[in-house]
């Protein structure tokens, strides 16, 4: 009996001990393919009060070379690793595409984003029946693939291109995930669309003059259809997760309460942060105790930073966002503004509540882990088998006597 009620917990709480786990070991697998030279600076005897000094500082400004986990970040985004944003190295290359990306960010309105990104929700959420059992991320990649599209392009998505972005975005984030390995066909499918709407000259902005024909494609690629469909995915996924999982919370954002949504993201963010860790090569040396050496790699682990300081910093509770400790939280969602923060913070938060707004506008979220986890209690509790036999032995399958084969042996 013991024994089944501790099997019975550990399923019951799976949800707050398992995603704790699958991130610590990603951050161990990182600081292990790093190898002696990779600095976790959260883990430093002075690493959370020093974390967005370190983070800051002018000399953490290495991106891709000298740190072995840049092979492996650049095997996940082939291909056009070496001109995606994230791996650029600072120079004119990097200001070019940097002054892009923030100039097709910022050509729509708010007004216009939380349109834009209701009207695709609304198609795409239309094509589903209540009731139904889904992955959240499967049903947000083709609302941002078809948001990024119409962003880039200025025209409706069309369904065989929203397929053409959802499978290359799935196969970079199945990849990074290590649950499947690269599909590059894929990946080249669009690769080459994208050149084909370039050279026709589809793209109603300038396009990074010190790139390629290739490299531009290869940017477009991996800004707008990888790693903007890609974020917000699983940003919008795990916050409708988080809803589902706290139907209280649901009750009151369903209701309309705009200041407590914000809190809701921004708790969601700070338990579930979608960076694991971001890296730093150091291109000199930085004074610390003790100093961290020029070619130091620097491993941000936000999830570390984000739970420090507090007794229960794992714990999803909008309430701490009330209180007068709210400001002093760690909490860096978007980066740090003086070292190469995020260039979608401004507009990410328009299209995620736009999205929420939407998908509760049409459903009742429910986990299917609390559903599956209840449903196992209830079972149990019910015994339907169990008591059918119970009331109905002449049911019970009859006993055979064993025949025994001629060689001695059962069967
Ligand atoms: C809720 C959604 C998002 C979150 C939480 C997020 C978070 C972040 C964070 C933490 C960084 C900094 C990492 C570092 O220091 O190395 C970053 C960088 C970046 N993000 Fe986002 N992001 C989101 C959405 C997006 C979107 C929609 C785009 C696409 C347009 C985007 C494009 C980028 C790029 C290009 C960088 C690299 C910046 C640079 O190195 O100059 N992100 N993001």
């Amino acid at each position: 009996m013991i024994r089944r009620l501790l099997a019975l917990a550990l399923v019951w709480t799976v949800p707050r001990w398992l995603p704790g786990r699958v991130v610590a070991l990603r951050g161990r697998i990182f600081a292990l393919i790093n190898g002696a030279e990779g600095t976790a600076v959260a883990s430093r005897a002075d690493g959370i009060s020093e974390f967005t000094r370190l983070y800051a500082a002018p000399a953490a400004n290495g991106r891709s070379h000298g740190a072995g986990l840049s092979d492996l970040f650049w095997y996940w985004l082939a291909p056009g690793s070496h001109v995606h944003q994230e791996h650029l190295e600072p120079g004119p290359r990097y200001d070019e595409v940097a002054r892009t990306t923030r100039t097709v960010l910022a050509s729509l309105r708010h007004d216009e984003w939380d349109a834009l990104v209701a009207r695709c929700a609304a198609r795409v959420l239309g094509e589903y029946r209540s009731g139904r059992v889904v992955r959240l991320r499967d049903v947000m990649m083709p609302i941002w693939a078809e948001v990024y599209y119409e962003l880039v392009f200025r025209e409706r998505c069309p369904r065989q291109v929203r397929e053409l972005i959802v499978a290359h975005a799935d196969d970079v984030v199945s990849a990074l995930k290590c649950t499947r390995l690269r599909h590059m066909q894929r990946r080249i499918r669009l690769t080459q669309y994208l050149r084909r709407r370039i050279a026709a000259g589809d793209v109603p902005f300038t396009l990074p003059n010190l790139l390629s024909a290739d490299e531009q494609a290869w940017y477009l690629q991996g800004t707008f259809f990888n790693t903007a469909v890609v974020q917000m995915s699983e940003a919008t996924a795990h916050l409708l997760l988080v809803l589902a999982e706290h139907p209280g919370v649901q009750a009151r954002v369903r209701a309309g309460d705009g200041a407590y949504f914000d809190r809701v993201m921004d708790e969601t963010m700070r338990v579930y942060p979608l960076f694991g860790i971001a890296h730093r090569i150091t291109t000199a040396d930085i004074d610390a105790t003790p100093p961290i050496p020029a070619g130091s790699v620097l491993l941000f682990e936000y999830p570390k930073f984000h739970h420090a300081g507090l007794p229960d910093g794992a714990a999803f509770d909008v309430e701490r966002w009330h209180a007068e400790s709210a400001r002093t939280l760690n909490f860096i969602p978007y980066g740090i503004s003086a070292n190469r923060p995020c260039p979608a913070r401004g507009v990410a938060p328009t299209g995620l509540s736009a999205v929420t707004r939407e998908t509760l506008r049409r459903f009742r979220l429910t986990s299917s882990l609390v559903f599956g986890t209840y449903m196992v209690w209830a079972a149990r509790r019910q015994g339907l088998c169990r008591r059918y036999f119970a009331e109905h032995p002449e049911h019970l399958p009859q006993l055979r006597a064993r025949a025994t084969c001629p060689a001695g042996g059962a069967r």
